[in-house]
């Protein structure tokens, strides 16, 4: 199983998919949106989760689309949420268009990922559906907890955690759970599948919020120090400020909570403090730690090894990714 063919695969069937013509404004940001790109990375999580119990893909595939027209949906209103001007190095939907553009073509694309789930078959099409809900839900909560501690002062290690895996990592497990059962696997290796996906993902989220410091923008193709200016509770921040020193604590205190001034310069002062406290190393600890915790849950999973190892090396590249 190639990962570069079922990519092209994918990005072949999403390329197939109408979403409407009339108003060309609703319906033109979502062929915007969904031709940017991006890694197709939940789609390949239904694709390859399905492909350890079988080798006919093709019930699959528009359940893995729904997925990734789910994530893309995320990211119209995550973006205005975050108040982001970059998505996959070119502008995004609120700034090209407006706000409310991008919140009705989200609200559509919304319903769309719905309808494609309409073919799984009859048996598992309401369990599938209501998992699904619930992953979305979720994804909704920890959207609102990422926003919430934006303006707080004392979240937890822990808080973030889980808010990061409600965010994130629940549509990570959910796409592998999700090609698990519709390619035949049992309850039991689905549920060890949709937990490695949820240990990936956090780590994949804590990946994000790392480049979101160190990453280069152009490959990256987000606004790099994104997550500062906007008082972001990310695993860096929260480590910096349980570590610092009392000449760092005030700088952090200068910036944190306050109106921005300039934002280049707050950026360049917390990642300083990053530096001087080698948050970074410290974070890929953490990334580690989830991944080799997420492939227990891999190994527990009855199939032959050489079936679960793209889902391996998908992961591991996502983990090193600096896209
Ligand atoms: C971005 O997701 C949002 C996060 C959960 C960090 P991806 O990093 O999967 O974005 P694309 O789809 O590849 O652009
Ligand atoms: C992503 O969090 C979570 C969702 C899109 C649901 P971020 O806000 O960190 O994602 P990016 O960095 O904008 O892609
Ligand atoms: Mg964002
Ligand atoms: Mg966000
Ligand atoms: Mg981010």
């Amino acid at each position: 199983m190639d990962l570069s063919q079922l990519t092209d695969r994918i990005n072949s069937a999403l390329a197939t998919l109408q979403y409407g013509q009339q108003p060309v404004a609703l319906y033109e940001p979502i062929r915007y949106i969904m031709a940017l790109g991006g890694k197709r990375i939940r789609p390949l999580l239904t694709l390859l989760g399905a492909h350890i119990f079988t080798d006919d893909l093709e019930p699959a595939l528009k359940p893995a689309l729904a997925t990734e027209v789910f994530h893309n949906f995320t990211l119209l209103h995550d973006d205005l949420m975050d108040q982001a001007p970059l998505r996959r190095g070119k502008a995004t939907v609120h700034e090209k268009w407006n706000p409310n553009v991008a919140i009705l073509s989200g609200d559509v694309m919304l319903v769309r990922a719905y309808e494609l789930f309409l073919g799984v078959q009859a048996e598992l099409l309401a369990y599938v559906l209501g998992r699904f809900s619930q992953t979305a839900a979720e994804v909704c909560e920890g959207q609102q907890w990422d926003m919430n501690f934006e303006t707080e002062t004392d979240v937890s290690i822990q808080q973030y955690l889980d808010m990061i895996r409600l965010k994130t990592a629940v549509l990570l497990g959910f796409a592998l759970e999700l090609g698990a059962l519709l390619g035949g696997a049992s309850r039991a290796d689905a549920d060890h599948l949709r937990q490695f996906g949820v240990g990936i993902g956090v780590a994949f989220q804590l990946r994000d919020d790392l480049l979101d410091v160190y990453g280069d923008a152009a490959t990256f193709g987000k606004r790099v120090g994104g997550d500062i200016v906007s008082d972001k509770k990310t695993y860096l921040l929260l480590m910096a400020q349980a570590q610092a020193t009392n000449t760092q604590r005030a700088v952090l205190g200068q910036h944190i909570g306050q109106p921005v001034i300039d934002p280049e310069a707050k950026v360049q002062a917390i990642r300083a403090i990053y530096n001087e406290l080698e948050i970074r190393p410290q974070t890929e600890a953490l990334i580690n730690e989830y991944f080799l915790d997420a492939l227990q849950h891999l190994e527990r999973v009855a199939a032959p090894e050489s079936r679960k190892k793209p889902l391996h090396q998908l992961a591991l590249q996502l983990l090193e990714r600096e896209q």
